[in-house]
Parts: structure tokens; C-alpha cells; sequence
């Protein structure tokens, strides 16, 4: 299911990247369960193992703001194919979403792409995993 106001307000914000060892920016919007949007950027640093990706900001964006619940992601690259999360933020997105909560991936130039949490991260680690009783 395509969120096109999600698209929007990742298209938006890339624009706010900090990304001066890559430029390679990358804009992401989350939809929490109250349907507020939340979103990020990629900020590098010139250590750059401490750099953190748009998904990361706009997951901390709306913990920060009392919600943890994803409804709808959407994240946006000016890459030649939409630009899929990396490990770390399927992982992140796994923690606050479920299988089924929609994501959009899509390049500036318009081509979308459009998955799952599930599809992005099968056989996810989870708290179940842990449930020794
Ligand atoms: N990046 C993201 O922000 N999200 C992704 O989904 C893929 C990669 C960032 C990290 C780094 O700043 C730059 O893109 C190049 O890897």
C-alpha cells in the first residue's frame, strides 16, 4: 500500500543530509500508529563507523516522541535502483513494525518499490526467541 504523503516527507528531508563522505544521501519517513509522520536523515561523521543511517533518525524521531509503532516506512535514495535498508536498520524496523507493515523504497528519479518489514528481514531475531519457559 503506497503512502505518497510518507514519500513526500522523506523526499523532503533528504535534502537535510549530512552526508560529505558519501554523498550519498538518503531521506526516510516513518507513519506511527497515531499517523503522525516522523522523519530522518543520514548524519555521517569523519570517524565513520559513527555515522547512522535516515531509518535510525526517523526511528529515534518518533520513539522520541512517546510512539512505537511503525505503520508505514518509506525511504528514498538518489540511487539508480531504489535503495534497500542495510542489516542494522532492518533490524530496527523489525523491532517496532510488524511482517506486514508496508515499506516503500524509491530512487528521486520516481522508480518505487514497494515490500515488507517481513519480506526485508525473514526469519527476524525477536523477544519469542528468548521465552525460555
Ligand atoms: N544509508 C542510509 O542512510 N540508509 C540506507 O538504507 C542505506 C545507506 C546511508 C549510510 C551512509 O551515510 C550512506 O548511506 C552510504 O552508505
Amino acid at each position: 500500500m503506497s503512502d505518497p504523503d510518507l514519500l513526500a516527507a522523506a523526499r523532503a528531508v533528504r535534502e537535510n543530509a549530512y552526508a560529505p563522505y558519501s554523498r550519498f544521501k538518503v531521506g526516510a519517513a516513518v507513519r506511527g500508529a497515531s499517523g503522525r509522520v516522523f522523519v530522518g536523515v543520514n548524519v555521517e561523521n569523519v570517524a565513520y563507523p559513527e555515522g547512522t543511517c535516515a531509518e535510525a533518525g526517523a526511528i529515534a524521531a518518533m520513539v522520541a516522541a512517546g510512539e512505537s509503532r511503525l505503520q508505514a516506512v518509506a525511504v528514498i535514495a538518489d540511487s539508480p535502483a531504489p535503495v534497500p535498508p542495510c542489516g542494522g536498520c532492518r533490524q530496527k524496523l523489525a523491532e517496532f513494525g510488524g511482517p506486514d507493515t508496508p515499506v516503500t523504497l524509491a530512487t528521486t528519479d520516481g522508480v518505487r518499490q514497494e515490500t515488507t518489514i517481513g519480506t526485508l528481514l525473514p526469519g527476524s531475531f525477536s523477544a519469542a526467541h528468548m521465552d525460555r519457559a
